[in-house]
């Protein structure tokens, strides 16, 4: 892709976006002088679809006129609203609609997804993580590995970049696992770091994690709506993730869940259960054999959230018409190497992007290191943050230097990207 550094440029590049008229289809919050907010922040919370709104509304207003009776009638009942999820959901990660279901919430899910397939033994008792994973995973890696009665500090196996690089490299992954298989029950890594953006190998993970007899499974929460994946086909035994970053469902949305196929069957997997996750056809007759489901259904435990899940529809449907995964990751891309073309051209002597450069291992989401150098306040990167977002930008910070920033191929535009990096450019001059 041949970029040019000016807004013409980047208002071309909008008018040739097929998928452009799809921003209309959200609702874009305001800056006080009434423009549009340059919106990054897909990868923390992202944007309401009009959809979403539209079906909250109404199941609100089924519930209004219906009552329980909501349950059984109109289009959409409430007793399966969760299976009209299930082709959308399986569409984006790739797998059956029968190994995909939404319910609870993120880091629930792992735990209970660990219940099934942390099976630790004298030998084999570790679950690889990253050191720096999202703290949930590591609280929840920690307290499992307790729960089963080992010693995190024994059985908790880290794996983090090289010294002086910021991304943890594929090769190194495969070799640890190479050389501690078999002591290793459990790979449990992410689809997308958070922090970084860099984009893991699932596919090769998994291959190798296999040939080594450990179980894995993957935490796509910044992955789920923002790489193409193909969990069925790479053989990954589960993964979860939340709908509120790119899967635009709200605050605390429902989470997402896998489970392949392969497991469906295995009645000695243990499994934590509730009464959503008994037989479908059996259930309100009220007995106590608990017969599960035949799919991942048989982790669900309870009846769930339907406003939720009708916002999550809303976002599906979105992914919908704009063409689905294929075409929202094709844009993605270049939007995202937009950015980091601008960057690299107007701020290489301030800015480092930690986001890993090579296509397959970078999403939308660009991690940008403020440099600090001597004589520099330690409060620069900050500085430079607030005063981005005093001009309309709302990205992501983390101390100590680092503005994380989401161009989603969804709701930005080219020239969204180009603005950011003008008014970021300002900022530094300032500070
Ligand atoms: C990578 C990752 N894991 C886990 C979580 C926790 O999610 P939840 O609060 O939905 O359980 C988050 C939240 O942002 C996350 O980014």
């Amino acid at each position: 892709m041949q970029y040019e550094n000016s807004l013409a440029f980047a208002q071309k590049m909008d008018a040739q976006d097929p998928i452009a008229c799809i921003r209309e289809e959200f609702s874009i919050p305001k800056q006080e002088n009434g423009e549009d907010e340059i919106y990054l922040c897909g990868n923390s919370l992202g944007l309401q679809p009009k959809l979403a709104a539209q079906y909250v509304k109404r199941e609100l207003e089924q519930w209004a006129s219906l009552g329980v009776k909501g349950h059984f009638s109109g289009d959409f009942p409430w007793m399966p609203y969760h299976e009209f999820l299930s082709q959308g959901f399986a569409d984006l990660v790739g797998a059956k609609t029968e190994e995909v279901v939404s319910m609870n919430t993120l880091t629930a899910n792992l735990h209970f997804m660990m219940i099934s397939f942390y099976r630790p033994t004298e030998v084999r008792h570790k679950i690889l993580i990253e050191e720096h994973a999202f703290p949930s995973d590591h609280y929840a890696v920690e307290s499992q590995i307790k729960f089963h009665g080992f010693d995190p500090e024994q059985s908790m196996l880290l794996i983090k970049p090289r010294k002086g690089e910021q991304s943890i490299r594929d090769e190194d992954v495969l070799k640890l696992i190479e050389q501690q298989g078999d002591s290793i029950a459990l790979i449990m890594l992410p689809g997308v770091q958070y922090y970084t953006g860099q984009v893991f190998d699932m596919k090769k993970i998994t291959e190798v994690g296999h040939r080594q007899g450990c179980k894995v499974g993957f935490d796509l929460a910044h992955a789920a709506g923002n790489i193409l994946m193909q969990l069925h086909n790479w053989q990954v035994d589960f993964a979860c993730w939340c709908t509120y970053k790119y899967l635009n469902s709200g605050p605390g949305s429902v989470a997402g869940c896998f489970v392949h196929e392969n497991h469906h069957h295995d009645e000695n997997l243990p499994r934590f259960a509730g009464w959503w996750g008994h037989d479908k056809m059996s259930r309100f007759k009220m007995e106590n054999k608990f017969k599960p489901m035949n799919s991942v259904e048989a982790w669900q435990l309870s009846n769930p959230p339907v406003l939720s899940l009708a916002a999550i529809r809303g976002s599906l449907d979105t992914i919908k018409k704009a063409g689905g995964m294929v075409k929202l990751r094709e844009k993605a891309i270049i939007l995202s190497g937009f950015m980091r073309y601008l960057v690299e051209l107007e701020l290489s002597n301030d800015v480092e992007i930690l986001t890993p450069s090579a296509v397959q291992s970078c999403g939308s989401q660009l991690s940008l290191a403020v440099m600090i150098k001597p004589g520099d306040s330690s409060e620069r990167g900050k500085n430079i943050f607030d005063a981005i977002e005093k001009k309309g930008i709302t990205g992501d910070w983390r101390y100590p230097n680092v503005i994380r920033v989401a161009p989603v191929a969804q709701y930005n535009s080219f020239e969204d990207v180009y603005r950011f990096v003008e008014i970021l450019k300002t900022a530094i001059e300032q500070y």
